[in-house]
C-alpha cells in the first residue's frame, strides 16, 4: 500500500464567508441574501441550458422562484457556516455585479475523508472561453489551501463532454465508472468518477511555477 504525506489529518477549518477568490478574469465569492433577484436572472435565462444536466425539482417546484432561490442562498450560507458545503458565484472582474456562474464544494466529508464533491455551471452565452476551468482552479486552491481539504471528487455524465474536457483540463484522474449513479432530469444516470488529491495539485503547481 502506498502512503502519501504522513502528516497526520488535517484540522477542520472553515474559512469566513467574507471571502473572495480572483482570477485574472474572473471574481468568486458566497452568495449573499441580496443577490437573490441576480441569481433569479441568472437561473431563468440558464433554464433550457442546465435542464439536461440537474436534479429534475419537486412536483409544483419553481427553482428559480423569490422563495427556492431565498431559501437555497440562506441554505448554502448555513452549510457554509457548519463547514457542509463551500458555494461560490462567479463574475467577470470588469463587471462583478452580473453573476455567469456558479461552482460548489459540497457533501464536504472530515475525519480521515477530507473530501468533497465538486460542482459546476457557466451562463450559456459564457461558454467556450475556458472561464469555467480558471473558476475551478481558484476554487481547487481554495479546497485544498484554506480550506484544507484532501480529496475532491467530480461525477459526470458520459456525454457530457463539455464538461469531461473541463475536467481533464484541470488534471482530474478518472477513477471509476458508476451505473446509475445519479437522478438527472428524472433518469438514474451513469456516471464516470473523477477525482484529485492535493498531493496531486500541490505538484502540478510546482510544475506550472517551474515553467514560469
Ligand atoms: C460544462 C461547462 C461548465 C463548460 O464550461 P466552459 O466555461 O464553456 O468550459 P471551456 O471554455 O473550458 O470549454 C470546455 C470544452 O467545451 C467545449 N465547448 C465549449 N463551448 C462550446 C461551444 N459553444 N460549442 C461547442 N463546444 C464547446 C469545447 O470542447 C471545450 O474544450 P476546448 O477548450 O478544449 O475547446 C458548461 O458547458 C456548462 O455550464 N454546461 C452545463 C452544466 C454542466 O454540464 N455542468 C457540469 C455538470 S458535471
Amino acid at each position: 500500500m502506498t502512503r502519501h504525506g504522513s502528516r497526520g489529518i488535517p484540522p477542520t477549518v472553515i474559512p469566513p464567508l467574507s471571502i473572495r477568490l480572483t482570477t485574472p478574469r474572473l471574481v468568486l465569492r458566497p452568495p449573499r441574501t441580496t443577490d437573490v433577484g441576480e441569481i433569479r436572472r441568472l437561473l431563468r435565462h440558464n433554464q433550457a441550458h442546465l435542464e439536461p444536466w440537474s436534479p429534475a425539482p419537486r412536483p409544483g417546484e419553481d427553482p428559480t422562484s423569490i422563495t427556492e432561490v431565498s431559501n437555497s442562498v440562506l441554505r448554502q450560507r448555513r452549510d457554509w457556516k457548519n463547514g457542509r458545503a463551500f458555494t461560490f458565484m462567479m463574475a467577470l472582474k470588469t463587471d462583478p455585479s452580473r453573476f455567469i456562474g456558479k461552482i460548489a464544494l459540497t457533501g464536504i466529508m472530515r475525519g480521515a475523508m477530507h473530501g468533497a464533491y465538486l460542482g459546476y455551471w457557466i451562463d450559456v452565452d459564457h461558454q467556450g472561453r475556458g472561464l469555467s476551468p480558471e473558476g475551478i482552479r481558484a476554487v481547487l486552491d481554495f479546497a485544498f489551501g484554506p480550506a484544507q481539504l484532501h480529496r475532491v471528487q467530480a461525477a459526470i455524465m458520459p456525454r457530457n463532454t463539455k464538461s469531461i474536457r473541463v475536467i481533464e483540463k484541470l488534471g482530474f484522474r478518472r477513477e471509476g465508472y458508476a451505473e446509475r449513479y445519479l437522478q438527472i432530469a428524472g433518469t438514474w444516470e451513469d456516471h464516470i468518477l473523477f477525482a484529485r488529491t492535493r498531493e496531486e495539485h500541490l505538484a502540478s503547481e510546482l510544475r506550472d511555477d517551474a515553467r514560469v
